[in-house]
């Protein structure tokens, strides 16, 4: 397919820091990325290695100390406050580790709480978007229960369902199964991967769990705010793509 060559997400030379106090973090340093449309592509890496801070710059949450990020031809590394505002809004879905959702809205609610906040959906069909979304995933008799009143999985697939609901083009996860047993991250990876790719969504998904990397159109690995390898799979073989020789 010719589209799924059209790069989604483009990283040049991208570094980030913090300064705290006297001392300065380089978290990012030169960080060189495409990721196609319509790819899923899981990120790994050591504990404070980037991971977090990565998706954090791509999904518009924070902005590069330096370098360009292109999401979809835009320029969003130059983006104010406001358009990054509404570029999440509007083009990026969220999956975290522990859920974040609403304790005092249920299913049905902590759905349709996103699609109203796009503000551009008439609230008769929002419910029903949320509605067929949540059965889709298997939760048509979950709509009423609180976070509370769900197991982790079920929490897992809400959260899921309140990324997509509003027809984001980037789908960005992380650490999504950080909280799960191994059977129900199973279920939840394969659960984003045929939703993201049944919508043409571009992924990018965070993980340090091993056993999940062959759902992956690719795997980049991070290490002290750099790419040293990314594995491309291609007919099922795993080929080495390696970065070290960018490393000064
Ligand atoms: N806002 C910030 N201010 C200062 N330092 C930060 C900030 N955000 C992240 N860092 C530091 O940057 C480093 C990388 O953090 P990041 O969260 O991206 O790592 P990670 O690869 O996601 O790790 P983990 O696997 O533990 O989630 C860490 O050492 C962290 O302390
Ligand atoms: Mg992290």
């Amino acid at each position: 397919m010719h589209m799924t060559s059209t790069p989604a997400v483009i990283l040049q030379d991208v570094w980030k820091h913090y300064r705290l106090g006297e001392v300065f973090f380089e978290v990012l340093r030169g960080v060189d990325l495409v990721i196609n449309r319509g790819e899923f592509v899981i990120v790994m890496g050591p504990s404070g290695s980037g991971k977090s801070t990565l998706l954090s710059l791509i999904g518009g949450l924070e902005r590069p100390s330096e370098g360009v990020i292109q999401v979809l031809g835009r320029t969003i590394s130059r983006y104010s406050d406001s358009q990054l505002k509404t570029y999440r809004r509007k083009l990026v879905g969220f999956v975290f580790q522990f859920y974040s959702l609403v304790p005092t809205l249920t299913s049905l609610e902590n759905v349709t709480m996103m699609l109203e906040l796009l503000g551009s959906i008439p609230s008769k069909t929002v419910s029903q978007i949320a509605r067929e979304m949540l059965e889709l995933v298997g939760l048509g008799d979950r709509l009423d229960h609180f976070p509370s009143q769900l197991s982790g999985g079920e929490r897992q697939r809400v959260a899921i369902v309140r990324a997509l609901a509003k027809g984001p083009q980037l789908l960005l996860c992380d650490e999504p199964t950080g909280q799960l047993d191994a059977n129900t991250s199973q279920e939840i990876i394969s659960l984003i991967k045929t939703l993201s790719k049944r919508l043409g969504i571009t992924t990018i998904m965070v993980t340090h769990d091993k056993s999940l990397i062959t759902h992956a159109d690719r795997v980049v690995y991070l290490r002290d705010g750099r790419i040293i390898t990314e594995t491309v799979s291609e007919g099922g073989f795993q080929i080495e793509k390696d970065h070290s020789s960018h490393v000064t």
